[in-house]
């Protein structure tokens, strides 16, 4: 079974010729609406590839609209609702603005992520069958709460560090290695790691202090490598694809890569899964659109 323990957002998406730098106003013909949230987006990827009934999602959405039509769109894709909890913040919004290049800049406004609490998780939900999913977006010391009592449990922590919050301090780096068995990265955010251990960032081997954690570390298209303690490391690169929209495709990678660990697939077999499924998810508009099921993989 799959936990997921993040943020839930909606997305507003403006496309631009170029993003605006500070004082500056540019016009977009338009906007568009996608759900999204790096909790939601991996719960969804998960869910579409992964047996019925195998993701439950703990999170916060706010009472209005936005809440509402974002938990309806969980349960549309197979996820368990009950640990969703109503507060009164507004639900998580992201304002994105691409370019012409495909470049992008987010701005979450966390909103009801902000509450969201590792109580919420009741203990009978955790054992050795669990595999807790967690990201960055809602609040670090609630996260680690859930992941000392998964691992506590017998279960497995896979923590996508991402977005590595403004002043990250060493003792937050080693806690957050200490209490996964999994990290995954991007390289800005394996570099953005290393330096906030005052390690150096060119080799992601240095992320490995326990023989049982496994640093993957993703490098968009052109695949991800896994890196074991002792220096070991393999790569997998991902398929040639022509991407429409990358939003949601780093989410698309580690949903896989959860169900992959979560069903027994080796290391690099469930690289190979994460990199097919990023690269199908990124040839349609949004964050969750594009994810693939498990039948078209
Ligand atoms: O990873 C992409 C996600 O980051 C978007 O869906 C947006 O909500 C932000 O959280």
């Amino acid at each position: 079974m799959i936990l997921v323990f993040g943020s839930i957002n909606v997305d507003l998406v403006a496309r631009v010729a170029t993003i605006p730098g500070p004082g500056k106003t540019v016009l977009a013909p338009s906007y568009e609406r996608h759900f999204g949230g790096k909790g939601a987006n991996q719960a969804v990827a998960a869910a579409r590839l992964a047996r019925p009934g195998q993701v439950v999602m703990a999170a916060c959405v706010g009472d209005d609209a936005f809440g509402r039509e974002a938990a309806d769109n969980l349960t549309i894709n197979g996820i368990a609702t009950e640990f969703l909890r109503t507060v009164k913040s507004p639900t998580g919004c992201a304002f994105i603005t691409v370019d012409a290049q495909a470049e992008n800049a987010i701005t979450v406004a966390s909103g009801a992520n902000l509450l969201a609490r590792a109580d919420d998780v009741p203990e009978a939900l955790l054992s050795d069958a669990t595999t807790l999913l967690l990201q960055m977006e809602v609040p670090f010391e609630q996260s680690l709460t859930l992941a000392r009592r998964t691992r506590r449990a017998g279960g497995k922590v896979i923590w996508n560090c991402a977005p590595v919050p403004a002043g990250f301090e060493a003792a937050d780096a080693a806690t957050l290695l200490a209490t996964s068995d999994v990290l995954i990265v991007n390289e800005h955010e394996a570099a953005d790691i290393a330096a906030a251990l005052g390690e150096p960032a060119a080799n992601p081997s240095n992320l490995v202090r326990d023989p049982s954690t496994t640093c993957i570390v993703t490098a968009g298209a052109k695949g991800a490598s896994a890196y074991f303690q002792g220096g070991e490391a393999i790569d997998v690169a991902a398929p040639l694809l022509k991407p429409v929209d990358t939003t949601g495709a780093g989410d698309t990678f580690v949903g896989a890569v959860a169900v992959a660990l979560d069903e027994g697939f080796s290391v690099l077999d469930a690289l190979d899964f994460g990199c097919r499924a990023a690269a199908q998810s990124c040839l349609a508009v949004g964050a969750q659109a594009g994810m693939p099921f498990r039948d078209s993989m």
